[in-house]
C-alpha cells in the first residue's frame, strides 16, 4: 500500500489530472489517473502541483533585521553595504540564528524547501558563518540549506579577508563566494575571482559570485568569471549572481560576452525585487531598470534564476519568502509575458535553481524526493499572477504547512457571493 496518493493534479509542464504516488518519501510513480490504495489519499482539485520552490540567492545572515540600528534612507547598495557594517558589531549568535530560524519558518509555509545564502565572512570571529552552520543544522530535517562563504567587505579589500573566507570553507561552508566590483580596483576585482576561482577548483567546491552589481556599463568582472571558469574547467559550477552592469552594457559587447558565458556554462541569478530597487539611483530620467539581460540569457541556453537576495534587511524593506513574488517581478522587469516566458519565469524559481544548487532528487519524476507544494493556481503563469496560495506543502511525503485558499465573500446584489480569482 502507498503511504501517500495525490491524484487530479495538474503539473508544471501542463499534463492535466496527473496522480503521483509516494511510497518511503520517494515518488514511486507519476501517472494519469491512478487508482492504487494509499494510507493517505489528496485531492488536488485539477489544481497544480509542482516541485518546491528553490531561491538560488539568499542573505540569511541580514534578514529580518530591517531597521537595526536604522533604515537605508538613500536606498543604494552601498549605504545598505554602510548600513551592515553598523549592525555588525551588534550581532550575537543567538540572534542571528532567532532570525534565519523565522525565516525558514516563512520559507517552509511559503513552499520554499531549498536556500542558498551567502553567509558574511568579513568579520575574524566568523560570528555569522557559525550561526547559519548552526541553522544549517537545525533546518535539515525539513529544508536544504547551502552556504556560500560572502567575503562582503571585498576578499582582498578588507584586512584578513582571504584568511577569514579560507577558514569559513574550512569550517564546512559549501559555496566560494566573492564580490569582485567592490574591490578597491578592476584590477583587484580581476585577481579576487583568479583566485577564488583556483581555491575552489582544488577543493572541488562550487562558486557563487556578486559579480558587477552596479550600473557601470564598463565593469567587466563577468567576463573574468567566465574565463576563469572555462580556464580551470569549473564548466556548469559556478554561478554569476546580480550582472546587473550587463543591463547598462554595450550591446556589441555583449554580442561578445553572452557566448563567452555559454563556453563556460555559467548559472546566472537575477535578484529582480532588489535590483529594481537599488539600480539606477544615481540616474535622473530616463531611469535605468538595473536587471541583468534575462531573457537574452535563457534563450542562449544559460541556466537562469531568480533569487529573493533580501528580505527586510538593510537592502530591502518587503519581502516575506515568496519566490512567486521574485518571479511576479521578473517577468515584468524583463516584459516576459508571452505564455513560454512565463511559464520561463516560474522555472526560474523552481527547476533552474535546483540545477544550480545541484540538489539531488530533485523534481516531479518517479524516484524523486517526494517534495512538492499545492498551488491555489491551475497553471505556472496563473501562479505568479496571483502569487498563489501555498494550500499544502510536502517533503519527503510529509506535510509541512498547509494554508486555506483565498476566498473572499462577496455581497452584491445580483452577483455571485464568492470570489477566488481563478
Ligand atoms: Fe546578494
Amino acid at each position: 500500500m502507498l503511504d501517500l496518493l495525490i491524484h487530479n493534479a495538474a503539473l508544471p509542464d501542463g499534463r492535466q489530472n496527473m496522480s503521483i504516488a509516494v511510497q518511503g518519501g520517494r515518488i514511486a510513480e507519476v501517472t494519469e489517473g491512478l487508482n492504487a490504495p494509499a494510507h493517505e489519499m489528496v485531492d488536488a482539485g485539477g489544481l497544480l502541483l509542482s516541485p518546491p520552490f528553490v531561491d538560488a540567492h539568499f542573505h540569511l545572515d541580514s534578514a529580518l533585521s530591517y531597521g537595526q540600528p536604522r533604515v537605508n534612507d538613500s536606498g543604494t547598495l552601498l549605504e545598505g553595504i554602510a548600513l551592515w557594517g553598523e549592525l555588525k558589531p551588534h550581532l550575537t549568535h543567538d540572534a542571528i540564528v532567532e532570525r534565519a530560524l523565522a525565516y525558514c519558518d516563512w520559507a517552509v509555509a511559503r513552499g520554499l524547501l531549498a536556500i542558498r545564502s551567502h553567509v558574511d565572512t568579513s568579520s575574524a570571529s566568523l560570528l555569522p558563518v557559525h550561526a547559519l552552520l548552526d541553522v544549517q543544522k537545525r533546518v535539515a530535517p525539513y529544508l536544504d540549506l547551502q552556504l556560500v562563504a560572502f567575503p562582503q567587505d571585498g576578499v582582498l579589500r578588507s584586512p584578513g579577508g582571504l584568511d577569514n573566507l579560507q577558514r569559513a570553507l574550512a569550517l564546512g561552508v559549501d559555496v566560494v563566494g566573492g564580490i569582485p566590483h567592490f574591490e578597491r580596483t578592476t584590477a583587484q576585482g580581476s585577481e579576487s575571482v583568479r583566485i577564488l576561482c583556483e581555491i575552489a577548483a582544488d577543493m572541488g567546491k562550487r562558486v557563487d559570485m556578486h559579480c558587477d552589481e552596479s550600473d557601470d556599463p564598463l565593469s567587466r568582472h563577468v567576463e573574468t568569471l567566465a574565463h576563469e571558469t572555462q580556464r580551470l574547467g569549473l564548466h556548469g559550477r559556478v554561478t554569476g549572481s546580480h550582472l546587473t552592469s550587463m543591463h547598462s552594457m554595450d550591446n556589441y559587447y555583449v554580442s561578445k560576452l553572452i557566448p563567452l558565458m555559454q563556453e563556460a556554462d555559467l548559472g546566472v541569478v537575477a535578484n529582480p525585487l532588489i535590483n529594481i530597487t537599488l539600480q539606477g539611483r544615481h540616474d535622473s530620467y530616463p531611469k535605468r531598470r538595473g536587471m541583468t539581460r534575462v531573457p537574452e540569457l535563457m534563450a542562449a541556453g544559460l541556466t537562469v534564476a531568480f533569487g529573493h537576495d533580501c528580505v527586510l534587511d538593510p537592502w530591502y524593506s518587503g519581502g516575506s519568502a515568496d519566490m512567486l513574488e521574485a518571479a511576479h517581478m521578473g517577468l515584468h522587469v524583463g516584459q516576459m509575458t508571452s505564455q513560454a516566458a512565463m511559464r520561463q519565469c516560474f522555472d526560474a524559481v523552481t527547476v533552474h535553481p535546483a540545477k544550480l544548487l545541484g540538489l539531488e532528487g530533485y523534481g516531479l519524476v518517479p524516484g524523486a524526493h517526494a517534495d512538492f507544494v499545492l498551488l491555489h493556481a491551475r497553471n505556472p503563469a496563473e501562479a505568479i499572477r496571483l502569487r498563489a496560495a501555498r494550500l499544502g506543502v510536502w517533503r519527503r511525503g510529509r506535510l509541512l504547512a498547509s494554508s486555506p485558499a483565498p476566498v473572499a465573500q462577496l455581497q452584491l446584489p445580483g452577483r455571485p457571493s464568492m470570489v477566488n480569482f481563478l
